[in-house]
């Protein structure tokens, strides 16, 4: 069976672009979207810097989303509705994986910001009513994504309502050496997920640290 084809809309950046390199590693053909062909190039050489064999190509977004079956949502929050909103046609009923957290940075403070539809997956769905969103990989690290001869050391917990999207992205996500992936539930779920990412930014700054997140108590041998 062929591997799918997966685009990411905003690929340039570190989330996008991490996620694109652990994907080519695993044999997925990738296509990296950006609002500028020449960023998206760029973003290519990256990922065949760090992964042999890579197939990738580096598009504009909506050539990205028409090449794609999966498409990533790697952007910043600010630019989540305006992109969605122009793409839907181009997306119409694919599968979309959400990884958009809405975070504040101001004043050095990071903080979840509030969204009218609940989260950034939900306004996803309710701009794409036709495609099968999936809200995901929010809490893997993009400088770690990018050392890909390493192993993540995270769990990947996956929401959406529907579901065969979502065992489809959770195989994808345990395609990612060290990942595990577990079933959150509804896509009304995904808030928890987004406004997590707080936290662990949080985290990551007191301890100089690149945090993940790990569920105990699910498969684990626990002490009697
Ligand atoms: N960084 C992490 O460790 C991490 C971890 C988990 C989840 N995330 C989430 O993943 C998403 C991407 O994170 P990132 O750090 O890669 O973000 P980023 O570097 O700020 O942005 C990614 C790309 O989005 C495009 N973009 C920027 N502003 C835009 C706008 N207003 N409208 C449309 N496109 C815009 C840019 O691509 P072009 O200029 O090439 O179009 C940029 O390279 C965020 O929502 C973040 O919450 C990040």
């Amino acid at each position: 069976m062929c591997a799918e084809v997966l685009a990411f809309i905003g690929g340039t950046g570190p989330e996008g672009l991490g996620l694109a390199a652990r994907f080519a590693a695993a044999g997925h053909p990738i296509v990296i979207g950006s609002r500028r062909p020449e960023r998206a190039q760029e973003a290519v050489e990256k990922i065949k810097a760090r992964v042999a064999g890579a197939e990738a190509a580096g598009v504009v977004n909506q050539e990205a989303v028409e090449r794609g079956d999966i498409v990533f949502v790697t952007i910043p929050f600010a630019g989540h509705r305006d992109t969605l909103a122009a793409l839907a046609g181009a997306i119409g009923a694919k599968m979309v994986v959400d990884v958009v957290s809405p975070l504040s940075f101001e004043g050095g403070k990071i903080t979840a910001v509030a969204v009218p539809e609940g989260s950034a997956a939900q306004q996803s769905q309710a701009l794409l009513p036709r495609a099968q969103v999936v809200a995901g990989f929010h809490h893997l690290d993009a400088s770690d994504l990018m050392k890909v001869e390493r192993p993540m050391n995270s769990d990947v917990v996956v929401c959406s309502d529907h579901p065969e999207a979502k065992a489809k992205v959770m195989a994808l996500a345990e395609e990612i050496a060290g990942v595990r992936a577990l079933d959150g539930g509804g896509l009304a779920n995904s808030r928890y997920l987004e406004e997590f990412t707080a936290l662990l930014l949080n985290l990551n700054k007191t301890y100089k640290a690149h945090t993940g997140l790990k569920i105990a108590g699910i498969g684990d041998t626990l002490p009697k």
